[in-house]
């Protein structure tokens, strides 16, 4: 099959978020089963070219009262169409946030589908993402199916249904199969009003990770390579640096990492709880997190002082988006909180899982799917085929939060040998793409089949 990806985010060139990485991850697990894979991507001004092989210009067309033009190049293996409209839509510095978004997101999948045509590509799957790529759906199936696209179906995913809802409900009404990105949070959003009416054909397909990129056995970042077998030995160095390098206290604590954007959506006043409460239980914290509404950004900078003041040897909050130390964080870790008020997906929990920190996660979306209780979710994860491989909560305040944190902590403290066998079992575990593609694969052939 051909499938053409239309989006807006691509880890590790233009990644804001979970989107980003799905849209990389999943491509290169299609497209390592046999499958022809492009994508189709902005020009940002912002892009990192340093990881783009290959990058040359290719040509121009003119669409939209513009010249646009196009660039190739290869990221992770995959190959990327980059369009450059030159009435500066994509020259703003950023990927989101220059208040004409759907203008220049709605300009960018014309001016892709116009693409696709002009060249002669005869995809069988346009696959687009969340609002900022649903005008393709629309587009297409209005302006697009009689000419030389006609064989292509289009599948959309939605990543996070908070943003767009209304585009998204557009989308979905034009589409040939629509997906999100677990299972609960398809059937947590069923009754709402966007997606209610194309709920027939609506799928809900857990993400993956990528393990090569996440792979604490060859990860730059990391001071020692390790898999399940030396987990220990792999972690404890990994503490170490994070300590030195953040300026924390160097002994051996119960270490809880928070990697996040800080938005309502994360559950802000709980991972403000689950500090406060490691603090107490004599552990140490580091939170990595960037936040884009500058009054949450303002006021996690206030609590990073108070606590420089009164924890400074254990407690360290780094607010600013940093990749590399995102790396060393999963790593050494013992625990990961993701307290989300809801969660489509999630990739932290997934990521912290490979690299043997122990998810502890509220029982929302893909969280629900993927982190199973310790004491509550055996039968839950044995029908996955799984042993449990964490610790969740229900309610979102204080209470919730303790409830898993705590045990979590005691367990550090009181059974050490027993949770060092618990990150062995939950590195061993399969969160990578190699079940969710097939999954794609079948929906992607049963959208010709139905249509
Ligand atoms: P969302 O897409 O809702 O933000 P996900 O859990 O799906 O949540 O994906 C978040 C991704 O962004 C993960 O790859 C995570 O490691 C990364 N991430 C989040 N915040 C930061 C940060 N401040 N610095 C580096 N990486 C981050
Ligand atoms: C969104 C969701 C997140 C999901 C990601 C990738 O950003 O918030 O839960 O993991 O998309 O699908």
């Amino acid at each position: 099959m051909h499938i053409v990806h239309i989006a807006v985010e691509l880890a590790p060139i233009a990644k804001v978020g979970g989107l980003g990485d799905v849209v990389t991850s999943l491509s290169r697990a299609v497209q390592d089963l046999n499958h022809n894979v492009d994508i189709v991507l902005p020009k940002y001004d912002c892009l990192n070219l340093s990881n783009v092989k290959d990058f040359h210009y290719k040509k121009n067309y003119f669409w939209g009262g513009t010249e646009i033009k196009v660039w190739h190049g290869t990221v992770e293996g995959l190959s990327v169409y980059f369009l450059e409209p030159q009435n500066g839509l994509f020259h703003t510095g950023c990927v989101y946030g220059c208040g004409n978004d759907e203008e220049r997101f709605g300009f960018f999948c014309h001016a892709a589908l116009e693409f696709l045509l002009q060249n002669g590509f005869h995809p069988d799957i346009l696959h687009c993402h969340d609002w900022s790529s649903a005008p393709v759906a629309w587009l297409f199936k209005e302006q697009y199916i009689n000419y030389g696209l006609s064989k292509a179906r289009v599948v959309f995913t939605i990543h996070n249904l908070e943003f767009g809802a209304h585009f998204i409900g557009k989308a979905m009404a034009h589409t040939d199969k629509a997906t999100t990105v677990s299972p609960t949070y398809s059937m947590e959003v069923a009754g709402n009003s966007a997606v209610a009416p194309h709920i027939y054909n609506f799928h809900g397909i857990i993400n993956g990770i990528d393990p090569d990129i996440w792979d604490p056995y060859n990860d730059t970042f990391i001071p020692v390579s390790y898999t399940s077998e030396n987990v220990v030995e792999g972690k404890r160095a990994a503490k170490e640096a994070l300590q030195q390098r953040l300026g924390l206290k160097r002994s051996d604590l119960p270490l809880l990492g928070v990697i996040s954007r800080l938005t309502h959506q994360k559950g802000i006043h709980l991972i403000k709880h689950a500090i406060w409460r490691t603090l107490e239980r004599g552990g140490q914290v580091v939170l990595l997190g960037s936040a884009p509404d500058p009054s949450i950004q303002n006021d996690f900078e206030n609590l990073a002082n108070e606590l420089h003041s009164i924890h400074n040897d254990r407690a360290r909050l780094c607010l600013s988006y940093d990749e590399p130390l995102s790396h060393l964080i999963y790593a050494g870790a013992d625990f990961i909180i993701v307290p989300s008020i809801f969660e489509p997906c999630g990739l932290t929990q997934l990521i912290a899982m490979r690299y043997g920190s122990i998810p502890v996660v509220r029982k929302t979306g893909g969280l629900y799917d993927t982190v199973f209780d310790i004491d509550h979710d055996k039968g839950r994860a044995q029908a996955q085929g799984l042993q449990p491989n964490g610790f969740n909560f229900e309610g979102a305040d204080a209470a919730g939060v303790d409830y898993a944190l705590n045990r979590a902590i005691s367990a550090w403290y009181d059974r050490r040998d027993w949770l060092n066998s618990l990150c062995e079992t939950v590195m061993d575990q399969d969160w990578s793409w190699n079940r969710p593609a097939l999954d794609y694969l079948e929906l992607y052939h049963s959208a010709h089949k139905s249509g």
